[in-house]
């Protein structure tokens, strides 16, 4: 079982001298490499990089599947409230690793599997959508949240519970597991008050690098996904990512060939994956790519204003839909293709031999031609001198998919000291959260008010109604 990183198209052999990457670039990386993997090394040692070690936290993982009984035994339904590194990645690997249609069949065809929903929007439509589908007693919420105060978590977890009272006077706390800081923040705070199960999202570890922690492990073993080969298949990786030999080190160099391709002009990085249950994917790595690169400061306190913008499309599908403009449109593009050496299932094309436009397929399967369709892509791309390169998956397993999730963390963790950022905070998001608590009435929020309702009138009123009625 080989994971494969091919980036022949990342070169300037393939693409040309300035888009590619030189061999001469990669042996100053390579040296650079040394340095960053060091400095990397003794954080870790020190243990300020606790996501490294997360796949051999055997004890935790065994707990995590205990609870995961518990919850097995009594719920029919699994609804996780949480948002951003809450939520993602348990989505990513619930739709990597359970079929499209759980949520959608009886219980027995599930295996008597509880359902999972991840809700992590506080659209009221989509929120009420998904509870009308529910039955209160059945139903288990998960509320993730490693600050404990962000506000759509807070306000799901405020409907929730008046959901679960609505209709009977049931213990709602017996319907709540809290996953959260060790310590601090209002969901620890109440967990302890009102004795309310919970689970420890390890000190250390931020939203979007708790792939590993109960924050997804634990909801994906109540769907019934292995998440034991999961964190063994992270493990696997760890050795591979691990060392500083640039040009055997997949994360690294893909870190790497991604900086250098962005100081030439290609500051949007595609990920497209040639496989339904891996998009997922790409939307969890989306979040991790920007939130951690996107940086206005340096390290050193200089103004910067870097990180690439990563884009997500799926392929075949996107070829009608986006391709063309990573073809023939600006050459600010890079894009990380993701295939499947062996599907699960495959359909055999049959005869139609009286039609050419058919008949070309006869005896061909679909598997051959999602991978012909991808290696066509990226041929062409080439030739358009557009850089693109391949993550090739031996199949869509917990272990490839485990794997998979860890590298690109590593590569990213990597890729901050690339752009000399630093990869683990998210300080941009905090003032739009201010104005949100300003606007909804928080304590100690009145002088965010007062700034945004200043802001507001510095900025003349532009807007334009028309009527739009049933004609
Ligand atoms: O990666 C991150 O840190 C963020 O995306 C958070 O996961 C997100 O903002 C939710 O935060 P919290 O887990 O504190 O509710």
């Amino acid at each position: 079982m080989e994971l494969e990183f091919d980036y022949s198209h990342m070169m300037a052999d393939a693409v040309g001298q300035e888009q590619g990457v030189s061999n001469v670039e990669l042996e100053v990386a390579a040296d650079r490499c040394k340095e960053i993997h060091a400095r990397i090394m003794a954080r870790r040692g020190r243990g300020e990089l606790p996501f490294f070690d997360l796949p051999f936290a055997e004890e935790e993982i065994g707990k995590t599947l205990r609870l995961a009984e518990r919850v097995k035994q009594r719920f029919e339904n699994v609804v996780v409230l949480g948002i951003g590194g809450s939520a993602l990645g348990t989505k990513a690997i619930m739709s990597a690793l359970r079929p499209s249609w759980h949520n959608m069949v009886a219980s027995e065809q599930r295996g008597g599997l509880p359902r999972l929903f991840v809700l992590d929007n506080v659209d009221p439509d989509y929120f009420a959508e998904n509870l009308d589908l529910l039955d209160p007693e059945q139903t288990c919420f998960l509320v993730i949240s490693k600050s404990g105060s962000t506000v759509e978590t807070a306000s799901q977890f405020l409907a929730a519970r008046a959901w679960l009272v609505a209709d009977s006077d049931r213990d709602y706390r017996e319907h709540f597991i809290l996953i959260t800081d060790p310590e601090q923040g209002s969901l620890r705070e109440l967990a302890d008050r009102e004795q309310i199960v919970s689970c420890e999202i390890p000190a250390g570890v931020g939203g979007r690098f708790t792939v590993f922690t109960p924050v997804s492990l634990l909801p994906l073993a109540c769907a019934g996904v292995d998440i034991v080969g999961l964190v063994k298949g992270a493990a696997s990786m760890m050795p591979h990512v691990c060392h500083d030999d640039l040009l055997t080190n997949p994360a690294y160099l893909n870190a790497v060939l991604q900086y250098l391709a962005y100081g030439k002009g290609a500051s949007i990085s595609v990920m497209m994956p040639y496989s339904n249950r891996l998009f997922g994917l790409s939307d969890w790595f989306r979040q991790l790519w920007a939130e951690s690169l996107g940086k206005k400061y340096a390290l050193d306190g200089s103004v910067c204003h870097v990180g690439p913008t990563p884009v997500n499309a799926l392929g075949t599908t996107d070829q009608h839909s986006q391709v063309q403009l990573y073809m023939e449109g600006p050459f600010d593009k890079l894009v990380t293709f993701i295939t499947v050496r062996r599907f699960e299932r495959d359909f055999s094309m049959g005869a139609y031999s009286d039609m050419p436009a058919l008949q070309y397929l006869e005896g061909h399967t679909m598997s051959e031609l999602i991978s012909a369709e991808q290696r066509a892509t990226a041929a062409a791309l080439a030739r358009n001198r557009r850089p693109n390169a391949t993550f090739v998956l031996p199949d869509v397993s917990p272990t490839s998919v485990g794997a998979l999730l860890y590298l690109l963390q590593v590569q990213t963790l990597f890729a901050g000291d690339l752009f000399e950022v630093n990869p683990l905070d998210q300080p941009g998001v905090e003032e739009g959260k201010s104005f949100t608590y300003a606007l909804m009435g928080r304590d100690g929020y009145a002088e965010k008010k007062k700034e945004f309702d200043q802001l507001q009138e510095k900025v003349p009123c532009r807007s334009l109604s028309v009527a739009v009625s049933p004609s």
